[in-house]
């Protein structure tokens, strides 16, 4: 398929490389592979994905869940802002033999023609691109009716979505017109969203176990060494030694609470739902 990006305002191109490179910095592939690897499997499952679906996996990053879409037999496109990630995807099965298309995309202008894939997915993925309403009319305009819109988000009161809050006043200011990334596990933030361009909505709450850190500062520094927003914030409070404890301090807690048992529980939200027939792609 062919990569042309529509929209050619200069402000969002500097905002989308700037987040390129915060997605790029860091090692976010060992955030997918150690962390949680489970939550690709689990929305491919659920957006009843098999042999032959053409499958969108948006902000695809390494492909957590494009690569079990592929391992299914689907036909799969994995499209992400940050071509570093889908370069290290695409190299992780290249031995698998497996065969996905790894394509550059930014999921608020989607490189592709309307109603183009049975079922459009993502994990954890498009709640990070700035403006949620651009984003969800995108989702809706490049599945064809009837098929599927499958999305796995982690929600506002679970850990990821209270670190985000917790990490907000030691990070760079957003952007203008930007909503918050964890309003994506809302069921209401979706309801308002996608409204009833879609039919049979599925809401269901999750919680992934994460065994990977035994102690609150594992945790820290993993997040701190290769999880892109957690670099920034860092990078942000670099030169303020008072803000910078204050943020080593917020992460030591966060995470200490959470631990019981060398397990932390991250609570997530998966929606599935279908294009509906007659849905354009503005309400
Ligand atoms: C937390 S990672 C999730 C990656 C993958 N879906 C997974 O489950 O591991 C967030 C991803 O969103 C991508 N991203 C951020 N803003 C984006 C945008 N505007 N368009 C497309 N991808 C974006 C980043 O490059 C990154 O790969």
């Amino acid at each position: 398929m062919t990569t042309t990006i529509t929209r050619t305002d200069e402000a969002d191109q500097q905002l989308k490389l700037r987040h390129r490179k915060l997605w790029a910095s860091g090692d976010y592939g060992a955030v997918a592979r150690e962390v949680i690897p489970g939550l690709g499997r689990l929305l491919v499952e659920a957006s009843r994905i098999g042999p032959g679906t053409l499958v969108l996996d948006v902000a695809a990053g390494t492909g957590n869940a494009a690569i079990p879409a592929a391992r299914a037999g689907a036909r799969v496109v994995a499209s992400d802002l940050t071509p570093e990630l889908l370069a290290e995807g695409r190299r992780d099965v290249e031995a698998e033999g497996l065969r996905l298309e790894w394509e550059p995309g930014d999921a608020e202008a989607l490189p592709y023609p309307d109603a183009s894939f049975d079922a459009v997915m993502s994990c954890v993925g498009v709640m990070f691109a700035p403006h949620h309403q651009l984003t969800a009319d995108e989702l809706v305009r490049v599945t064809r009716p009837g098929g599927t819109i499958g999305l796995l988000n982690w929600t506002p009161d679970g850990f990821i979505g209270r670190m985000f809050a917790a990490m907000r006043p030691f990070m760079p200011a957003p952007p203008p017109g930007a909503q918050p990334p964890p309003l994506w596990g809302d069921p209401a933030h979706l309801q308002e969203l996608f409204g009833d361009r879609v039919d049979t909505p599925v809401y269901r709450v999750g919680s992934l176990p994460v065994t990977r850190f035994a102690t609150a500062g594992e945790f820290r520094d993993f997040f701190r060494d290769k999880y892109g927003p957690t670099i920034a914030a860092y990078r942000n409070v670099a030169d303020a030694p008072g803000r910078l404890a204050a943020l080593d301090e917020t992460l030591l807690g966060l995470a200490a609470a959470a631990l019981r048992g060398g397990e932390m529980r991250w609570e997530f939200l998966l929606f599935t739902a279908t294009r509906a027939a007659d849905a354009s792609s503005h309400r």
